[in-house]
């Protein structure tokens, strides 16, 4: 068996040109009207794939979806170079409105190579001092929410045998923090669930990769009702990750050959001593 392997080595070991071409296909991104959803879409769209853009404030999709396509007729890109968009209003936390923007998107495309699962909200509070309907809100968002995704998401994936999953957790999953006790519990368990997805669908051309940054400047403080000393706090004079770096990483991970599954990436400020 071993020489089996030994025969392709010669030929497999210095390649370096056999990424995966992403142009020309469809992803549906969740939270893309903000922050990291928003760069990652738009790094897709300049990349020629297709993206549906969901989230609730369709507003803001509409003036993404304007820009790219103002950005793709100024470059003269009418040879696939840029990808096509859709808003659609979609809150993860509604099964209905999310089995329909997946619906919407085969409709559309009539296929869905890539989804990437990151809708999401945060808080950070003592437990005991916690707004209870605030957990709920969180809750219902970052971890019902992302079941939905993937159920409704990944199914025409199976049907094709192939697709990329990307699932957008935290280095909180990883790293429990003081103020952190659910949101650290969301994303614990939005890890959990990547990787019990990937066994489930990895032998069957799908492939799952779980995303885990630190500190990300966007909306999410504001949000999640930061206060101003929590940031400086963890950062410790360390410049922060911003949204293109995120997209940055998702786009290395989708360009991998199919072979290669990249199932983890945890990705900090390089200054971030923790969490
Ligand atoms: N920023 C960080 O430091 C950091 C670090 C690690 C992980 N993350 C994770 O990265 C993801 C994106 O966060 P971000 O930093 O980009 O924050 P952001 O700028 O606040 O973006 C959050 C996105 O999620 C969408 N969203 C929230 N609730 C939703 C719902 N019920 N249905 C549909 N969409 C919803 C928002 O859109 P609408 O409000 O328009 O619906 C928005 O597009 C989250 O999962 C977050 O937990 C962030």
């Amino acid at each position: 068996m071993a020489q089996d392997y030994m025969q392709d080595y010669a030929a497999n070991a210095t390649s370096f040109d056999d990424k995966t071409e992403l142009r020309g296909q469809v992803a549906l991104v969740t939270g893309a009207s903000s922050g990291i959803g928003a760069a990652v879409a738009e790094a897709l769209v300049r990349r020629g794939v297709s993206v549906a853009m969901a989230a609730r404030r369709t507003d803001r999709l509409q003036e993404m979806a304007a820009r790219l396509a103002d950005e793709a007729r100024e470059r003269n890109a009418n040879d696939g170079a840029y990808g096509e968009t859709l808003a659609l209003a979609c809150d993860v936390r509604d099964a209905g409105q999310t089995e329909a923007a997946v619906r919407q998107t085969l409709d559309r495309w009539r296929r869905l190579d890539i989804v990437v699962a990151n809708a999401g909200i945060g808080i950070r509070r003592p437990l005991v001092e916690a707004d209870p309907q605030r957990w709920k809100e969180m809750l219902d968002t970052n971890v019902y929410g992302l079941l939905l995704t993937l159920k409704y998401a990944v199914a025409p994936m199976l049907e094709r045998k192939r697709g990329h999953v990307i699932v957008m957790s935290s280095v909180a999953g990883r790293v429990p923090t003081g103020g952190g006790s659910a949101y650290c519990g969301a994303k614990a368990a939005a890890t959990a669930i990547a990787e019990s997805l990937r066994i489930e669908v990895s032998a069957q051309g799908v492939r799952v990769t779980t995303i885990e940054p630190g500190v990300v400047i966007s909306e999410f403080q504001q949000v999640a009702e930061y206060a101003p000393e929590i940031v400086p706090n963890m950062l410790k004079g360390a410049t922060p990750l911003y949204p293109a770096d995120i997209a940055r990483t998702i786009i290395f991970a989708l360009e991998q050959p199919a072979s290669v599954g990249l199932h983890e990436i945890l990705i900090r400020p390089a200054g971030q001593v923790y969490p």
